[in-house]
């Protein structure tokens, strides 16, 4: 983001703040549809789970996606972004009848499909409502493509097992067809996968794979949803890999692509549409030296960025803090920490900053449009969340700010006699 920008949006609002550039965002999304052969029919689907900012998502609709759902919230953030339902995909584990009678209550007609109990809670939701819906089953890969991806491939709570649909596939999958058409695979490698060769070697094994299980399980490929995994910075400067690459990648795996030349390629993606467009802007409110280390504390922290990263699903000590461009010193390693009162609130070990930063500077840290909210502890120790805002070249469109107040809810909301019993009394 221009450090004007940032400058003249600080004077506006306190810190901290994320700046979020739509325009940016839509940017992102046109170079990911320009990467897709019009032959594979391809469909771009946003994963709200990265960033479910209306704002931001009605201007990721607007440059050509449609929505990647996995919850209530996201039903509602896409309501509100104005996304058709009809082209939205819902999906994750564990889903409840609740959930997906809302989802289809709301319009959403494909499912992604977890495991067999959720097949049974789909067909009875989609029997509730007397509709027919779609669904793709979610696949576990028996094997991964690369070592290094950790989501498919290996143990995992998510999708089928290959080896269950190869076996079991074609004597369960007709139990709800009269509400749920089976008709497509669902195979998401994992977050970050790589550059444009990375990605080829995981979609042909998706296409493998979806020949395979669709063949012997006898439904028809309509459509095959490759997940997504296209990579891009987190809370560093810089840009992500060049895919363009990956279009003539695309166009060689739909060469031979056997059955799943008639399907349509479905790509999910949340990182890469919005983590660019977000900058998180702070300011330094101490500087202190503890024995042979120098301390910045801001006015942010994991509450607000990264909190996840205990996870172990975002990187650690990676952030980039950028200070302003008046600070010339010599560079000096320093923590870069928050308010919180924990020593995990840590965004950053010896980061080299200029040794004349000084309390009261503005800095930010780039990329950090995806996950950066939505992957912290914002419930912790009760500090207020940032400020969102979505501008356009500075000018502010909408600004956001997720649990605001103290959350009490009314105790009316709920039965007054345990669910139980009001079941049996009916
Ligand atoms: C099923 C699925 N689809 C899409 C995504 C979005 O991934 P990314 O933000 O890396 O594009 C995720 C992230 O965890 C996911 O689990």
């Amino acid at each position: 983001m221009e450090i004007q920008t940032m400058t003249a949006l600080s004077e506006r609002f306190p810190t901290p703040f994320y700046a979020y550039d739509l325009e940016l965002a839509q940017k992102r999304v046109s170079e990911l549809l320009s990467i897709f052969p019009e032959e594979t029919n391809p469909r771009l689907l946003y994963s709200f789970k990265s960033n479910p900012l209306p704002a931001l998502a009605r201007a990721i609709r607007e440059a050509g996606a449609e929505a990647d759902l996995t919850s209530p919230g996201e039903i509602e953030a896409a309501t509100a972004a104005g996304f058709e339902f009809s082209k939205a995909l819902f999906g994750g584990p564990g889903n409840g009848a609740e959930e997906i009678d809302a989802a289809i209550a709301s319009g959403v007609r494909r499912f992604s499909i977890e495991s067999w109990q959720d097949y049974e809670v789909i067909g009875a939701a989609a029997a509730r409502a007397n509709v027919l819906v779609q669904g793709l089953l979610r696949v576990n890969p028996a094997e991964p493509p690369k070592a290094k991806l950790a989501m498919s491939g290996v143990a995992s709570q998510f999708g089928f097992e290959e080896e269950d649909l190869l076996e079991n596939g074609s004597r369960r999958l007709g139990q709800f067809a009269e509400h749920v058409a089976v008709e497509g695979i669902h195979i998401y490698w994992g977050t970050q996968v790589g550059g444009p060769e990375e990605l080829a070697a995981c979609f042909e094994n998706a296409v493998q794979a979806a020949c395979q299980i669709s063949e012997t399980a006898g439904f028809p490929l309509k459509v095959l949803n490759f997940g997504g995994g296209f990579p891009w910075p987190y809370a560093k400067s810089g840009e992500g890999p060049d895919l363009q690459p990956l279009r003539a990648e695309l166009k060689r795996i739909f060469e031979n692509a056997g059955a799943a030349k008639e399907a349509d390629w479905w790509f999910e993606s949340g990182r890469y549409c919005s983590a660019s467009s977000g900058t998180l802007v702070s300011r330094v409110m101490d500087i202190k030296d503890s024995k042979d280390r120098r301390f910045v504390i801001l006015d942010t922290g994991i509450h607000h960025l990264g909190g996840m990263s205990g996870l172990g699903r975002i990187p650690r000590f990676a952030i980039d803090l950028i200070p302003p461009a008046e600070r010339t010193g010599e560079l000096q390693k320093m923590d870069i920490v928050g308010q919180l009162c924990t020593p995990l609130d840590l965004l950053g070990r010896n980061q080299q900053l200029p040794e004349d930063l000084q309390i009261g500077d503005l800095v930010t840290i780039p990329n950090v449009g995806a996950y950066g909210v939505t992957g912290s502890l914002t419930g912790f120790l009760s500090r207020p969340t940032p400020l969102e805002i979505c501008h356009r070249g500075g000018e502010v469109e909408s600004i956001f700010q997720i649990r605001r107040g103290h959350g009490e809810v009314s105790i009316e909301n709920f039965p007054q006699e345990p669910v139980s019993e009001a079941l049996s009394n009916a």
